[in-house]
């Protein structure tokens, strides 16, 4: 049987940091109700990148990681809700960046913090359909692109970055064991943000905000909710019990949010990996962000059983299980 394997992991995040501090003068706002609300302590914005320039950096490591060459990718799947532009597909972009060889296929996934996951089950199916032997998976968004900076509600948890891995198809126990993806398209208004295109001549609506409006409260108990869901669903769909999880790599929105989670699921702080305390909810980048992390520092090792779990708007979630 053929599965998608994870054979590198990259990510990139830009230089410019915003602290908690930094937000303090620019908001009515504490570096004690973020860290202590949200655990996020500082979190990266775009200067000069833009959500093409992250993707590419984040698949090029990627790419270098696994020691595969960018003219062997049959397929690049970005999952992001702030693209570079309202087409070409941001995947396209990075297909020309990178010079991945005319022919192959490139394309976008709109799910918000879910995308990666999203994008992730796409390229497994194609993996393991027999369509496609290389494929890169990219997460990436450029929040500071849409939050209202004058909004303490929202302003203080987004972070731009990205994340990316190159999946080939092997054959053998290792690779992608289960993906899961979800939505419930009546909680839609819950968080969102409308597009910003100007209005025609024909309109008679005003023109909508463009910010990202979220109702914090609502979103953080369905998170709770949907994410111990989408975990127990991996887990069954693969037999695993908590104690056969090595490491669970959720999507970095909330402290809290992650520790409930945690809880309910009777897994040891040791075996959930967080770094939303240096980058923020990156959206889509935040789960292959924390996984390049996780490797790159040693975390993960062969044979290690890896969870991955989602949540964001759509609403959407989705979960996947790896055999590292
Ligand atoms: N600084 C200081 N005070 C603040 C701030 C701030 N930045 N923001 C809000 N407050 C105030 C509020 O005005 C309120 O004051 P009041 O009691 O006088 O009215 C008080 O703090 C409490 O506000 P709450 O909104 O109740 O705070 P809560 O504990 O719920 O935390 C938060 C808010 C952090 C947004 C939380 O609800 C959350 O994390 N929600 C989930 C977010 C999420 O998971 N999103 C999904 C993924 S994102 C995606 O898909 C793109």
């Amino acid at each position: 049987m053929l599965r998608a394997r994870i054979v590198g992991t990259g990510s990139y995040v830009p230089e410019k940091v915003l602290t908690n501090q930094d937000l303090e003068a620019m908001v009515e706002t504490s570096d004690t109700w973020i860290s202590t609300r949200t655990g996020i302590r500082e979190r990266r914005v775009c200067v000069t990148d833009t959500t093409a320039d992250m993707a590419s950096k984040a698949a090029k490591n990627a790419l270098k990681a696994a020691g595969v060459s960018p003219k062997d990718i049959d397929l690049i799947v970005v999952g992001t809700v702030t693209p570079e532009m309202a087409f070409p597909a941001t995947a396209c972009l990075v297909q020309s960046d990178l010079g991945v060889r005319s022919g192959a296929a490139a394309f976008d996934v709109s799910a918000a913090c879910s995308g990666f996951l999203y994008a992730l089950d796409i390229a497994n199916k194609y993996i393991k359909s027999g369509e496609v032997k290389k494929a890169l998976v990219i997460g990436v968004d450029r929040f500071s692109k849409i939050i209202d900076w004058k909004d303490r509600a929202t302003c203080v948890l987004f972070g731009d970055g990205a994340g990316a891995v190159v999946l080939s198809a092997e054959k053998g126990s290792k690779g992608v064991l289960s993906c899961h993806i979800h939505s419930d398209g009546k909680h839609w208004d819950m968080l969102y943000a409308q597009n910003s295109c100007p209005q025609t001549p024909f309109e008679d609506k005003e023109q909508a905000s463009p910010f990202l409006k979220m109702n914090g409260n609502e979103t953080f108990k369905i998170a709770v909710r949907t994410m111990g869901n989408a975990i127990t669903e991996a887990m069954e769909t693969n037999g695993l019990t908590a104690d056969n999880i090595s490491l669970l790599i959720p999507h970095q929105a909330n402290l809290r949010i992650i520790n409930a989670t945690r809880d309910r699921l009777k897994l040891t702080d040791d075996k959930v990996y967080t770094n939303l305390d240096r980058y923020g909810n990156t959206s889509a980048g935040s789960i292959p962000l924390a996984l390049d992390e996780a490797v790159r520092t040693g975390k993960i090792k062969d044979g290690d059983v890896i969870v991955f779990v989602s949540f964001g708007g759509g609403l959407t979630w989705a979960s996947a299980a790896v055999k590292w």
